[in-house]
């Protein structure tokens, strides 16, 4: 897949320190020739510092530090801005807790490579699993994707999913300056911008394995933000759905 061009793995941290060795190890191991970015919001526990080693002893692997916690989202546009500039082609979002096997990422971009502009590795499609997680988590993620689909009216099962591949030229069309979402529904605003913008988005079944070590930094600020946000969007599309639909 060298037609690919040079790719960024984006790992985002908070309070990760004894996730990080482990992911990036196997990141390495299963994309040698890609790179990775880690950002990390200051954590308490020194996943900082923890990443700044691992860099030391690997040019591949790169660090952003940020002065504090601000959400997954603005740590990703944080780490997007970073890629684009330093010429990166395709740009690979993944969780640091290994939920996300690095031992899939192939997938993602063997999507990219057959033309997606943005590959959601999906839990929600068929082949997709989830292994581990507890029944209200899986009712959560459900429910969310039931919820945004009926007021986004994408074809999407799993716009949530924080694992994916963007290629560059579609985070320069949609336009990152303006993302105001701060937690995790960054993903479905990223979504949303990708499908109104009339690129194509893949989705590729994967097995999301829930973390065994450190804790979800999932919070019910977290799922008011996505609740709320995701109300503005729908409204806000909701004439354009309308016309679509009489004509
Ligand atoms: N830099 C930074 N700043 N990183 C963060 C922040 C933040 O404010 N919040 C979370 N992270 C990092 C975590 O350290 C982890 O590497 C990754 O983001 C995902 O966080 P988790 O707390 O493990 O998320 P989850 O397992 O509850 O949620 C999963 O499902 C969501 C809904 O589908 C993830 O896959 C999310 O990406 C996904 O949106
Ligand atoms: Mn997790």
């Amino acid at each position: 897949m060298e037609s690919l061009g040079r790719v960024l793995i984006v790992i985002p941290t908070y309070n990760e320190r004894d996730n990080l060795p482990m992911i990036t190890a196997r990141v390495r191991a299963a994309l040698p020739g890609a790179d990775v970015l880690v950002v990390d919001d200051n954590s308490p526990d020194g996943t900082g510092e923890v990443a700044d080693g691992i860099a030391a002893g690997d040019e591949r692997v790169h660090v952003l530090h940020r002065e504090g916690k601000e959400g997954l989202g603005a740590a990703y546009i944080h780490a997007f801005r970073w890629g684009l500039d330093e010429g990166y082609n395709v740009l690979v979002e993944m969780d640091a807790d290994g939920s996300h096997q690095p031992e899939e990422l192939h997938k993602l971009l063997e999507a990219i490579d057959d033309g997606a502009d943005l590959s959601i590795g999906s839990r929600w499609v068929p082949g997709g699993r989830v292994v581990n997680w507890p029944f209200a988590r899986v009712l959560l993620s459900r429910g969310a994707n039931i919820y945004t689909r009926l007021m986004l009216g994408m074809p999407v099962r799993d716009a949530t999913a924080g694992f994916r591949a963007y290629r560059a030229s579609t985070l320069e069309k949609i336009g990152l300056a303006d993302v105001e979402s701060q937690g995790y529904c960054f993903q479905v605003d990223l979504t949303l911008r990708t499908n109104r913008h009339g690129l194509r988005v893949v989705e590729v079944p994967i097995t999301f394995v829930e973390r065994t070590v450190g804790t979800s930094k999932m919070s019910s600020r977290v799922m008011a933000e996505s609740f709320w946000r995701v109300a503005v969007w729908g409204l806000q599309g909701l004439p354009a759905r309308l016309r679509g639909r009489r004509d």
